[in-house]
């Protein structure tokens, strides 16, 4: 008998998603990268998987999410895919992958559903990708939005800073939000904005807003998992809860493991696979006739 209550084992879909919402539940939503990770967010009962960009500076080092490839994004969403399929499963799109033309950001959405194997996609920008956004959708994929703080447009934005902070630029990011509800979003991250103007944009949608950075009343939550988890820790966001410090961890394993094979602890005796003493008997005694090399 199974362990697992029903509810975690029902596939998490976009209309799970807007209930919560209408019941006021928090949603919740966490990156994953590979499959491990993926099975652990799922054990966990998390709702939303998405498998960001992030992973180009948390996984892949690269110093910010603009060298991503649909490659890479590729692979790694189906190393997700294998250990959560009950989840949502959200694919970001990577940095120019939807600006270029029509018919190559519907490729490039299409494969991730279908190479992928991802529920939907997820893209940032406002009224300037809202074709993007009516084109994906009409195909028949659900987009997730992304405002506030968009990495793909760090140059632009001039560093990682929080944005919708004047009273312009939040009512700007407010209409962005109701273009990409009209043009067929089915959910929007928010990302370090005022939690004010967060709220405000939650309460004018009818589908969900997911925050990070942007302060407890948005309809979910999501965090960068690396980032909660302390396995990345060239810098934190001053937003970010840390559940884990796992780098420090990995660390003292490691120094751990290299003090115990140079001291001669590593391996021991428990670790090691054992032969009959008749059949290493019959070995050594074979040994005797013949001139085996040395080091052969
Ligand atoms: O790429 C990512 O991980 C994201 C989150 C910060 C929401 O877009």
């Amino acid at each position: 008998m199974s362990t697992t209550p029903a509810t975690a084992r029902k596939k998490v879909t976009v209309h799970t998603l807007r209930a919560k919402k209408e019941r006021s539940e928090p949603i919740t939503m966490l990156t994953a990268y590979d499959y491990p990770t993926a099975l652990a967010v799922d054990r966990a009962g998390t709702d939303v998987i998405l498998v960001g960009d992030t992973l180009g500076m948390v996984v892949l080092g690269y110093r910010d999410t603009l060298a991503v490839t649909m490659d890479d994004m590729l692979h790694h969403c189906r190393a997700v895919s294998r250990g959560a399929e009950r989840r949502h499963l959200v694919g970001d799109m990577p940095f120019m992958s939807y600006r270029v033309s029509k018919s190559e950001t519907l490729r490039n959405a299409g494969r991730l559903l279908q190479e992928g194997r991802m529920d939907a996609v997820k893209l940032e920008g406002g009224r300037e990708v809202a074709t993007a956004v009516e084109a994906i959708v009409a195909a028949g994929i659900p987009v997730m939005g992304h405002l506030g703080l968009t990495p793909q447009s760090v140059n632009r934005l001039g560093g990682w800073k929080a944005q919708g902070k004047s009273a312009e630029a939040a009512r700007r990011l407010l209409e962005d939000a109701l273009v990409l509800e009209n043009a067929g979003c089915y959910a929007i991250v928010l990302e370090a904005i005022p939690d004010r103007v967060a709220a405000l944009v939650t309460e004018r949608l009818k589908i969900p807003t997911i925050g990070t950075g942007a302060g407890a009343r948005c309809d979910g939550q999501v965090l960068v998992t690396h980032d909660m988890l302390g396995l990345f820790d060239d810098f934190t966001p001053r937003f970010v809860k840390r559940y884990a410090e796992l780098h420090a961890q990995m660390t003292r394993a490691f120094r751990d493991y290299v003090a115990d094979v140079t001291a001669h602890r590593f391996p021991a005796a428990e670790h090691a696979y054992a032969i009959k003493e008749e059949e290493f008997e019959a070995l050594l005694e074979s040994l005797k006739d013949e001139s085996v090399p040395s080091g052969a």
